[in-house]
């Protein structure tokens, strides 16, 4: 199966990222770093440390950047709950990050096995950023580069621009600016991911996972992601892109990020009649086969 690395936040939609990712047979889970965005880099940390346990993902974990390259944090919490993950109480974790830095533990895994591994970043991208400077290679490195981020049309933090490119868009310039042709899951796509009520149904009877995480999780986010039909699981999409490319409609375009702008800071500007695309940018979902492989792989957590 594809090996992937998760670069993340979490966060609510982050945990069920994580959740699909470990749950899923397609892809072999191989190292999570973390990054300041939802909530402080502690809190992201700790997070993904209890949710690694709390499922069962053997995988290192990596503590990454706390802070934006340039700019000052700016958190999500109350999306997320002052938590980052709502009203969920996981266990406290029964380990520790790993003792590299997320920046080298990107490097080091990417250079051991190029070719290999898909890198899927569905936080700020600082730590991508970080990676890139220190040693370009790994954009040759990467198998993918998959990232929940920016949109085509409007934002959610801003009028203009998506959360985790609004939060270090120095960092989202260098990340899409790079020498891989990232895949882009921003809002227009996410969007078409909203969490129903009958598709919520779908979780139930999942015991711990539903009690412990999912419900406490989903109740607290529900109220903050309001869209038509339930709210949102935007990172999902992008380690769903890992498993199951086929689902999605992917179209060429340029992505440029905004850095300067005085009310378009963090928008990224998309120009699917770009000459010379250097993105493929997911425009739509199956989302019918996207809900099954989410159910799917949360029914195998839950068994573990
Ligand atoms: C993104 O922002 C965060 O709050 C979510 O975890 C997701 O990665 C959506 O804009
Ligand atoms: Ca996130």
């Amino acid at each position: 199966s594809k090996k992937i690395i998760i670069d993340c936040d979490p966060g609510i939609d982050d945990a069920l990222a994580l959740a699909l990712a470990h749950g899923s047979r397609a892809v072999d889970l191989v190292g999570v770093t973390t990054v300041a965005g939802n909530v402080g880099l502690p809190r992201t940390t700790d997070n993904a440390l209890r949710l690694a346990d709390f499922y069962g993902i053997a995988a290192p974990v990596a503590r990454g950047a706390d802070r934006p390259l340039m700019r000052p944090p700016r958190t999500a919490g109350h999306v997320h709950g002052e938590t980052g993950l709502g009203a969920a109480q996981l266990p406290d974790p029964a380990r520790e990050p790993v003792a590299e830095h997320a920046v080298d533990f990107l490097i080091e895994s990417l250079a051991q096995q190029p070719g290999e591994i898909s890198l899927i970043a569905v936080g700020p991208l600082t730590n991508i950023a970080l990676a890139l400077r220190k040693e370009p290679r790994i954009a040759e490195w990467a198998r993918e580069f998959v990232v929940m981020g920016g949109s085509s049309t409007r934002g959610n933090i801003t009028p203009a621009a998506e959360f985790n490119v609004h939060a270090d868009p120095e960092a989202a310039a260098m990340a899409f600016g790079a020498d891989w042709r990232a895949v882009m899951a921003g809002l227009d796509l996410t969007h078409q991911a909203q969490l129903s009520a009958p598709v919520r149904r779908r979780f139930a009877g999942l015991g711990r996972l539903e009690e412990e995480l999912l419900a406490p999780c989903l109740d607290v986010y529900e109220q903050h992601v309001d869209y038509r039909e339930g709210p949102v699981i935007h990172d999902a999409c992008a380690v769903a892109y890992a498993i199951a490319p086929e689902i999605f409609r992917a179209d060429p375009a340029a992505v440029r990020v905004e850095t300067r702008g005085e009310h378009t800071s963090g928008m990224t500007v998309v120009d699917f009649a770009a000459a010379q695309p250097d993105a493929d940018v997911l425009t739509t979902l199956d989302t019918d086969a996207f809900w099954d492989l989410v159910a799917d792989a949360l029914h195998r957590v839950a068994e573990r």
